[in-house]
């Protein structure tokens, strides 16, 4: 008899290093420190002690908005929509999370989809845990799992992935998920955003 373990209804995150983004990381980074110049108090949203801009961009973004629309494609291109799906960037926003700073766990409503392009990550500067949104219903079926079991299928209670500069991650806006303090003595810098998908 064919032994078959079917891994139903999972979650899809996608993670894609962006092989160019040397081009554009000293002049993003500037951007987003020039938005903290001008607005020091931020938003405060699931950001702790860290920076969180507004959704508005100024003209200073224009050189960079190409190059972000365009990661941004490359990150959904692998996501396997069929071609009549349309995709609307919903909102953008920078996080500067300066060293002790972290964000709690929240997920993102109204969006399809959600992602970050990891600007400026210094070693330690804080993963990002996915919860399994089972958690609860499933609980005693993921903790007595074996370890080796639960590293082949995912069946874990969350899935953390350490970023890194250059790194886009594109994400169900319903995953829950949290960013972990920074640890490091540098600030680590993201572009966060929105996704409709029709
Ligand atoms: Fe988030």
């Amino acid at each position: 008899m064919d032994f078959h373990r079917h891994l139903l209804f999972p979650s899809q995150v996608v993670s894609l290093p962006l092989d160019n983004f040397y081009l554009v990381q000293t002049g993003i980074n500037a951007y987003a420190y020039t938005l903290k110049e001008n607005d020091p108090q931020g938003q405060h949203f699931t950001n702790r002690g860290g920076w969180h801009s507004t959704f508005e961009h100024t003209e200073d973004f224009v050189p960079y908005e190409k190059y972000v629309q365009g990661a941004i494609q490359k990150a959904v291109g692998l996501y396997g929509f069929n071609s009549e799906t349309q995709i609307e960037l919903a909102n953008m926003w920078f996080i500067i999370n300066s060293p002790g700073t972290f964000n709690v766990s929240h997920l993102h409503p109204s969006s399809n989809l959600s992602g970050v392009l990891y600007c400026k990550v210094p070693r330690n500067s804080g993963n990002i845990v996915f919860e399994n949104d089972r958690v609860f219903s499933e609980a005693n079926l993921l903790t007595n799992l074996l370890p080796e079991m639960q590293a082949e299928t995912k069946m874990t209670h969350s899935f953390s992935i350490t970023p890194k500069s250059g790194m886009i991650l594109l994400f169900p806006s319903h995953l829950r998920h949290e960013v972990q303090e920074n640890t490091s003595d540098e600030d680590r810098v993201v572009l966060s955003f929105n996704l409709n998908v029709r």
